[in-house]
């Protein structure tokens, strides 16, 4: 059975920003936060407090917490890496970070340069800060269904990942195919085990679409009974250490499915659409949702 309603995860000015090569303005960033917050979304994740080495797209993180309005019952999110990111994040403002691990090897030490069992090392360490500064923490695991340096990831593998930052006090875990390679077949296997080790109220999907698949794959969750669906207005975004990986599930795609079902998530798709067309005019290129496109020819 479906949910009744689906808590949407607005990720775009995050993960769709941070791959664009030509730095993004401040204040575009701002007002598309702010844009965001107006559409009945309930969470914007904002930015990244990463290294700006590593990620100069979001160097203005401090700028762009400080900047944004904060509305009331509105969480705006962050990644923070390590107690580094956390401290800075924190003094930005933050009210709710976000760690990010990976069921891959490989793509932990391409994307936080550091093992599987380091990086827990260091989210532990974000942990006990922030439930001493009674700060919510979500868990990204990423690779669920491939990775583009190791290929096949086993479904055990990520059910152990999970398991371990669920137990650390994650009060939610958003399994993340990266590199959106999976399809509803494998998807199904994943939960299934994933499911085993964390109560899926808990649970999250975060499906770029590389592939096309991310809709049919976001529809076999909700079968399972994931009721929070993370996704990118306009479909912006991909991982910069996963090279070639799109967008997220486009936002205003997701919101048609759902309205479709009859599942309630109390975002306004003519909003969120007049949003998508603010981003993609700034950016100077084409929208990613079908949604827009098709609402443009009508
Ligand atoms: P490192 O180089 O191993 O770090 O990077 P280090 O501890 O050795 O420190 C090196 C330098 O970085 C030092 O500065 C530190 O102070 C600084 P220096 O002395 O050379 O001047 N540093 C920092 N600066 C700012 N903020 C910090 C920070 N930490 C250390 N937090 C690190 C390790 C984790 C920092 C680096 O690898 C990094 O920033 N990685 C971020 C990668 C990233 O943002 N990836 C994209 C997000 S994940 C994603 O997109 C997937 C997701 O969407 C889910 C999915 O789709 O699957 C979430
Ligand atoms: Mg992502």
């Amino acid at each position: 059975a479906f949910p009744r309603r689906v808590k949407v995860v607005e990720v775009g000015p995050r993960d769709g920003l941070q791959n664009e090569k030509n730095i993004v303005p401040t204040p575009v960033k701002i007002n598309l936060i702010n844009m965001l917050a107006e559409t009945g979304l309930q969470v914007i994740e904002a930015t990244s407090f990463v290294s700006p080495k590593w990620v100069p797209q979001m160097a203005d993180h401090t700028e762009v917490m400080q900047g944004i309005n904060k509305l009331p019952g509105i969480s705006y999110p962050v990644l923070t890496p390590n107690l580094k990111g956390f401290q800075a994040a924190v003094a930005a403002g933050a009210k709710e970070v976000s760690i990010f691990g990976a069921a891959s090897e490989l793509f932990t030490k391409k994307n936080i340069n550091c093992s599987i069992e380091e990086s827990l090392e260091r989210f532990d360490e974000v942990m006990t800060a922030a439930k001493a500064a009674s700060i919510p923490v979500r868990g990204y695991v990423s690779c669920v269904l491939g990775c583009p340096y190791e290929g096949k990831i086993s479904a055990a593998k990520v059910a152990e990942v999970s398991k371990k930052m669920y137990s650390m006090g994650c009060y939610e875990i958003s399994l993340g195919d990266t590199i959106g390679i999976g399809t509803p077949g494998s998807m199904k296997e994943m939960l299934t085990a994933v499911m085993k080790e964390v109560p899926v109220g808990a649970l999250a999907v975060h499906c770029h679409d590389t592939y096309g698949q991310a809709l049919a794959n976001i529809l076999v969750a909700l079968q399972m009974g994931v009721s929070v669906v993370d996704a990118s207005v306009a479909g912006l975004g991909g991982c910069p250490y996963a090279q070639g990986a799109s967008g997220n599930v486009a936002t205003e795609d997701l919101v048609y499915m759902l309205n479709g079902l009859g599942i309630h998530t109390g975002v306004d798709l003519q909003k969120l659409m007049d949003t998508g067309t603010y981003i993609c005019n700034a950016l100077n290129r084409r929208t990613n949702s079908k949604v827009s496109q098709a609402s443009c020819r009508l």
